[in-house]
């Protein structure tokens, strides 16, 4: 394996921080509540906050500067082919288009409802499907991005995402999922998550990116 392999990086670094209640959603979540936000539907992006969300709206200081992170990274040009899995309501997709309508742009995600709701201006560019099977060909994008999604299969089913990712792009892709580096992570996590299904530490994830050679970049969502 290169050195350009299995990377770990903060693509995300001009990403807003958000202030969580971490404590307090541990302290009141229920499994009534993570059965619901399993859903991905209206009470996962729009309904209560205890609920998922709270409100997934299009605001561009989420993705406007991250996008030329992703850009210089990969050396993004005209005409290369970007797939969002995962991609809710397109919010990113949407920065990618601003950014350079000439991107050929693709996003798939489990939930009718965020794709029925996506930004119009990229509507045309988002279906739904599932991440375990991605219905394009080897090696068809330039770039495929995963940001906290794959997390949400079991690990078996995680693994075949991952798979599927390697399996579509050419070279680069990039995902962030939920995991913990210390115990004081893992309780934060724990408390903090709604629809994870496999939450791994930092070192088991790069075990299960090794097994199934995931050659891809990589970073950590942690609360
Ligand atoms: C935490 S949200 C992240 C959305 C978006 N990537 C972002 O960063 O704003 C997780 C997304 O994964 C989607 N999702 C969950 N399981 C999925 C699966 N198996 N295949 C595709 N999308 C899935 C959900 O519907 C939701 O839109």
């Amino acid at each position: 394996m290169s050195n350009r392999d299995n990377r770990e990086i903060n693509l995300l670094k001009n990403y807003p921080k958000s202030k969580r209640n971490v404590s307090e959603r541990g302290q009141s979540k229920t499994k009534e509540q993570q059965e619901l936000a399993r859903k991905f539907g209206r009470d996962f992006f729009d309904g209560d906050r205890s609920n998922g969300y709270g409100g997934y709206h299009y605001n561009e200081r989420f993705w406007k500067n991250v996008i030329p992170d992703f850009v210089k990274h990969y050396k993004l040009k005209d005409g290369d082919k970007i797939l969002d899995v995962g991609c809710g309501k397109g919010f990113m997709l949407f920065d990618f288009y601003k950014y350079n309508p000439n991107f050929v742009l693709e996003g798939i995600d489990i939930s009718e409802y965020a794709i029925d709701n996506a930004k119009s201006e990229i509507k045309n560019f988002v279906k739904t499907g599932n991440a375990k099977e991605l219905h394009y060909d080897d090696n068809f994008f330039d770039l495929v991005i995963s940001i906290t999604t794959v997390h949400n299969l079991d690990i078996d089913e995680c693994k075949l995402a991952l798979k599927e990712i390697e399996r579509v792009s050419k070279k680069n892709k990039f995902i962030t999922v939920d995991a913990y580096s210390n115990q004081e992570e893992k309780k934060m996590m724990y408390e903090w998550n709604l629809t994870a299904k496999t939450i791994l530490h930092t070192d088991e994830w790069k075990k299960v990116f090794q097994d199934i050679n995931y050659s891809g970049d990589y970073y950590w969502f942690k609360p």
